[in-house]
């Protein structure tokens, strides 16, 4: 076995360990944030918040781009990759030591997280829309949040494609199917569904 199949192999080994969950609450309308790109109050209800922090304290990695910061009380101590194009492939973030810098055009998944320190487990994706794209084919569980009663009119899709499509439609165009709903907020019409995949 040369070089290159050798880290083909250990990236494949890798994949296999890896277990990936996407994260979003959206609008009745499949939005996450407003127009101007910002996550509105009327989206963030305190069910969901904690059924997300909950999550978080769970999984043994999180992925997401500079605009999508959990910002919660434990975020420090997680382990976390930030996507960017600010750096050629993977680097040390020299602000917080506990996150890797990664450009997915100069390296694949399977070596960010290594370069993380993390070659198994569950790696929560929690956005933007571009990060979630990536991993539409790859999701084993997406955990999709909505309030019902909210729509944002001129909003950001949780997803490209969206408002054209449903989110739902996106899921189940990548193959994954809605098996589970929990009311996490009966008055104000939010649950959370796991859309899994086979
Ligand atoms: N409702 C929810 O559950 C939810 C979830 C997530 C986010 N949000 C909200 O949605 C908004 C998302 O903001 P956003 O669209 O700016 O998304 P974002 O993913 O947080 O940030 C976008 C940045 O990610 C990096 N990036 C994205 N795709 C990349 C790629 N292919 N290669 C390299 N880098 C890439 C780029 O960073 P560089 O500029 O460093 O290159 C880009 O500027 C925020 O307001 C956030 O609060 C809501």
């Amino acid at each position: 076995m040369d070089f290159i199949e050798a880290m083909a192999f250990i990236e494949a080994m890798d994949s296999e360990k890896l277990r990936v969950e996407g994260y979003v609450i959206v609008s009745a309308d499949g939005m996450l944030a407003d127009g101007r790109g910002e996550m509105p109050a009327a989206l963030k209800f305190d069910a969901d918040q904690r059924f997300f922090e909950s999550a978080l304290d769970r999984v043994d990695l999180i992925v997401h781009g500079h605009n999508s910061f959990e910002d919660q009380p434990r975020s420090p101590a997680r382990r976390r990759i930030w996507v960017t194009h600010t750096a050629p492939a993977l680097a040390r973030d020299p602000d917080n030591a506990n996150a890797t810098l990664w450009n997915p055009a100069g390296a694949s998944f399977e070596y960010a997280c290594r370069h993380a320190g993390v070659t198994s487990g569950t790696v929560a994706i929690i956005g933007g829309p571009a990060v979630f794209a990536m991993f539409l084919d790859r999701y084993d569980t997406f955990w999709l949040s909505q309030a019902h009663r909210l729509t944002i009119p001129g909003g950001r899709g949780a997803f490209p494609g969206i408002p054209e499509q449903s989110a739902q439609d996106i899921l189940t165009a990548h193959g994954l199917k809605a098996t589970d709903t929990r009311v996490l907020d009966a008055a104000q019409n939010v649950d959370v569904t796991a859309w899994r995949r086979d």
